[in-house]
């Protein structure tokens, strides 16, 4: 396994949920953590302070913006692309229309530039890691509410692998880490006992996953030179579900 000590980690929505999480792991193994976010200052600076990594504010579906981010933060070598418009915030007054490009211009546009320009960065290098945060939504029969969420998760998979066939002559490797159902702060306010109690009876392993724990998963993946266009599944055993 590679030491990633030292690296340059760059964690696109790295102020609260899965994105924290990493940014601890990454800080804690001594990497230099740039810890991306888009609306919550305060978050995200509080955060940045507590770990030693840098906050950049940055929303990651605007071209300019993300290029001005790479310019500023200088060659990343790890990226982990992870910030996500959560599906449950659509404004009442946004059409289907408005609201698929808002979508689409964060959890997978947002990805695309992400990794783009990490890219060109990490071939001067010939190392470098990509991760890419999908959901079991990839894969699962969406109802209306998840539609575009799901489209952009399952077209992120097709993405890494481009990432990796574009990578693979220099050393770089790009992967999807897929969770199921993550228990974040946002997500335990957001479900009722009674609707908590229903997901997770549906879970062979009979729980959530913790943030922490996916976050593990994904540096392991990251720490492999030769696993790359890969998708790893971490969700209790919910494929086995009938
Ligand atoms: N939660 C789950 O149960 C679950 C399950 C499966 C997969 N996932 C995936 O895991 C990842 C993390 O989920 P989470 O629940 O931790 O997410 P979350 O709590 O909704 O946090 C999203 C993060 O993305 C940032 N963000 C939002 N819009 C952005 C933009 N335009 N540019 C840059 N950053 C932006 C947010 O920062 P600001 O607040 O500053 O905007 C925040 O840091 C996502 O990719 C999600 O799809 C989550």
């Amino acid at each position: 396994m590679d030491d990633i000590r030292g690296k340059t980690v760059l964690v696109t929505g790295g102020s609260r949920g899965l994105g924290e999480a990493f940014c601890r792991e990454f800080a804690r193994m001594g990497c230099r953590v740039i810890l991306n976010y888009a609306h919550g200052r305060e978050a995200a600076e509080t955060l940045a302070a507590e770990i030693g990594a840098t906050p950049y504010r940055c929303d990651i579906s605007d071209e300019k913006a993300v290029q001005a981010m790479f310019e500023v933060t200088g060659p990343v070598d790890i990226l982990v692309n992870n910030a996500r418009i959560d599906p449950y915030k659509r404004a009442p007054e946004a059409t289907d229309g408005e609201w698929w490009d808002q979508v689409m211009g964060v959890n997978l546009k947002g990805a695309y530039l992400c990794g783009k320009f990490a890219l060109e960065d990490m071939k001067k290098k010939k190392w470098g890691r990509m991760l890419h945060i999908s959901s079991i939504w990839a894969y699962q029969m969406p109802n209306e509410r998840m539609l575009s969420y799901a489209a952009a998760k399952s077209a992120m998979h097709a993405l890494s692998r481009g990432f990796a066939a574009l990578g693979a002559p220099f050393g770089i490797t790009s992967n999807v880490l897929a969770p199921g159902l993550i228990m974040t702060k946002l997500v335990a306010e957001r479900l009722t006992p009674e609707a908590f109690a229903r997901e997770v009876s549906t879970i062979p392993l009979g729980r959530g996953e913790s943030p922490e724990e996916i976050a593990q998963a994904g540096i392991n993946m990251i720490r492999s030179a030769f696993i790359t266009g890969e998708i790893l599944n971490i969700n209790g055993g919910a494929f086995m579900r009938p």
